[in-house]
């Protein structure tokens, strides 16, 4: 079977890495026909859109993308290509997993954690306006509809995988009611989980306690910009952002996409670790029920990190991006 996916390489260390991932993905002898389409400044360029109508049937068609990193600019500009894109496809679920690669030796071995991200609301929605000069507002929009789904969707995930714990993180004591509405939303899917313990825990304390003692958590349910934050904090845990690769789920479509972003201060050096969206790449063969090559490759992965002959520099070797990916399909 040819799998249709649409490939948005993206910018900054984007090329690179989607480029590495894709040479792995045909070298796994699954069958792809790719349909790649630029977002951002780049599409701006060419079609005078940032997301040109093009990738958004190719999203809809095809139900499956995986995305490189998009550069958002700061202060003004245009909205993120990435929050757009999870806003139109619903895809309201953001999953990240972190886990140790055996071989990694990181400050914390055998951390695995899974981290449940809100994609669709809180203060992401992006309604920001003056009031008067000097005074801006910004709008943090919390649903029912919203917390229960995502709240629903790590109760089932845990229950699924046989995790025993989750908690939901928020700041509801002075977000009383938009953080407040997002844990009672938890707490009431909780009730039809007894099997799995359910917790609460308040954002800055839980950032402190996942530093003391990671293994103290299992799945953590988190709104949107606490998902956000948090998960740049774990990556740590398992030798960073060039590692953790997440997915973007909903009922009508799933983007695979890294934790990462565009990484400007290391783009086209041949330098950045394309491990974290090659593991997203894997996260998607298992959506696409690619169980076996997404097995082979994960063992590949395993294997050049266990070697630990062609590492990246994030996680202190000295190979390139391409000489990488190249050990990958060599141990494949
Ligand atoms: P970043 O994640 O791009 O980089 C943070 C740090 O991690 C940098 O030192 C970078 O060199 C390093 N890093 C990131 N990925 C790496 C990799 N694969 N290998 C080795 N090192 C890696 O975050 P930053 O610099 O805050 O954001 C840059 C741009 O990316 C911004 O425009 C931001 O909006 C965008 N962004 C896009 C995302 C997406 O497309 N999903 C997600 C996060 C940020
Ligand atoms: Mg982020």
């Amino acid at each position: 079977k040819t799998h249709k996916v649409t490939l948005i390489p993206g910018d900054g260390i984007g090329p690179e890495v989607s480029n590495a991932v894709v040479r792995i993905l045909e070298a796994s002898g699954v069958k792809f026909d790719w349909e790649s389409y630029a977002a951002g400044a780049e599409a701006f360029e060419k079609y005078k859109e940032y997301i040109p109508k093009e990738l958004y049937e190719s999203i809809e068609r095809n139900k499956v993308a995986l995305k490189g990193p998009v550069t958002t600019p700061i202060g003004g500009g245009f909205s993120s290509i990435n929050v757009t894109l999870r806003k139109k496809f619903e895809l309201f679920a953001n999953f990240r997993p972190i886990k140790n690669l055996p071989g990694l030796e990181t400050r914390y071995p055998g951390v695995d954690l899974i981290i449940i991200r809100e994609n669709t609301e809180g203060l992401y929605v992006g309604l920001e306006h003056e009031v008067v000069p000097g005074v801006v507002e910004a709008l943090k929009i919390v649903t029912e509809k919203a917390s229960t789904r995502i709240a629903k969707f790590a109760f089932e995930y845990a229950r699924k995988h046989g995790r025993k714990k989750v908690h939901a993180i928020h700041k509801a004591n002075i977000m009383k009611m938009s953080d407040g509405l997002f844990i009672r939303c938890s707490k009431n899917v909780s009730k039809d989980f007894p099997e799995i313990t359910y917790g609460e825990h308040i954002v800055d304390n839980t950032c402190m306690q996942l530093v003391t003692n990671p293994y103290q958590y299992d799945v953590l349910l988190l709104e949107n910009l606490y998902g956000d934050i948090v998960s740049d904090l774990c990556a740590a845990f398992v030798g960073g952002l060039g590692l953790v690769p997440g997915a973007n789920l909903g009922h009508e479509a799933a983007i695979f996409e890294a934790v990462h972003g565009s990484a400007p201060d290391i783009a086209g050096k041949d330098i950045a670790n394309p491990t974290a969206l090659l593991q997203s790449a894997v996260l998607m063969l298992r959506h696409l029920d690619e169980e076996a090559a997404a097995d082979r490759i994960q063992a590949a992965i395993e294997k050049v990190y266990t070697e630990k002959k062609t590492l990246t520099r994030d996680v202190h070797g000295t190979a390139g991006t391409t000489a990488f990916a190249d050990a990958v399909i060599a141990a494949l």
